[in-house]
């Protein structure tokens, strides 16, 4: 199909054909077929697998990582990309996102990849185009192929996801990072800690899977992990708890005492962007065991591997 019509706007139709817009709804199969994936693919050796495909970045949010390696992943496959930002589009003037996402289709987008501050953006916007949408980030909901970077990055040093013990230390409440990771350990069989002050991880956050727990320790939560996954605490949307940054610190900012109670191997990551002195220290950060870089990295031959998986070449 070359153009898209508003009767093909009907509500109701499923997403469209390589689609991905979360970890929760992605069957471990899918999930482990664009881990393989994503080992075949060299960023450092391009491959002109979608010679000739357009792809879209519509960021409505800011974004380095997410936009930088999507954008550089695309042309190591050999396609072209175009950026689209909020500011400096017709999104200022009042354009809604399903008619920004039908101009994008209308100029020739082969695919799109969407941030959105409100969840099910990118699901509204796949259930009316006939091409692939792929969620970079959806409000509070999910950024699965962070996720999936991230459990790339895990089996680079570990062996195995199922038996690893993961803990998560931050601000789980407002992370879209946090779900997506929290839905792709539980499929694959990791145990997986939840720590932070009722604030930042509600009680109700143990439901998000099977098999969570909530600690308010950060000592307990970190002690004997695998994987030390910390958030960012996003200041930008405390307006309104009573949380104490102060407090925070003290209690949960990850230290190199508090890193040392995980295993000696153990893994120091974090999404970004770190705000040091915050919810890490400087040194923890820069630590042997940080692999905070490393995940930005493995970012490009993710995406890789999910652009190419959406437009039918994986
Ligand atoms: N981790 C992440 O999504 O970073 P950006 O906001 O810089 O894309």
């Amino acid at each position: 199909m070359s153009t898209i019509t508003k009767t093909q706007a009907a509500v109701g139709r499923s997403a469209a054909r390589g689609s991905i817009l979360g970890i929760e709804g992605m069957p471990l199969s899918e999930i482990d077929r664009l881990l393989q994936l994503a080992r075949k693919m060299n960023p450092l050796k391009p491959r002109p697998l979608l010679r000739g495909k357009r792809v879209l970045l519509l960021f409505y949010e800011p974004s380095t990582r997410t936009r930088a390696s999507f954008e550089i992943a695309a042309k190591a496959l050999g396609a072209t990309t175009t950026l689209i930002l909020s500011s400096g589009s017709s999104i200022e003037k009042g354009e809604s996102l399903l008619d920004t996402a039908y101009t994008l289709r209308a100029v020739g987008a082969d695919v799109i990849v969407v941030r959105h501050p409100n969840a099910g953006a990118p699901h509204l916007m796949a259930r009316h185009l006939d091409i692939p949408v792929i969620n970079a980030g959806d409000g509070m909901h999910e950024h699965p192929t962070q996720a999936l970077l991230d459990a790339y990055t895990m089996l680079r040093h570990k062996k195995k996801l199922n038996s690893l013990q993961v803990a998560i230390v931050g601000d789980v409440y407002h992370s879209r990072v946090a779900r997506s990771a929290i839905h792709l350990l539980s499929k694959v069989g990791a145990r997986t800690t939840l720590c932070g002050p009722p604030e930042l991880v509600p009680e109700i956050a143990a439901t998000l899977a099977p098999g969570l727990r909530i600690s308010r320790s950060c000592e307990e939560a970190v002690r004997g992990a695998d994987v030390v996954m910390v958030l960012r605490v996003q200041r930008e949307r405390l307006a309104g708890l009573k949380l104490s940054l102060p407090d925070y610190i003290s209690r949960y900012q990850i230290t190199m005492t508090r890193l040392r109670l995980a295993k000696n191997d153990a893994m120091l990551m974090h999404p970004g962007p770190i705000i040091r002195g915050l919810e890490l220290t400087w040194d923890v950060a820069d630590c042997p065991q940080s692999v905070i870089v490393e995940e930005v990295s493995n970012g490009v031959p993710l995406r890789m591997a999910v652009l190419a998986r959406a437009l039918g070449k994986g």
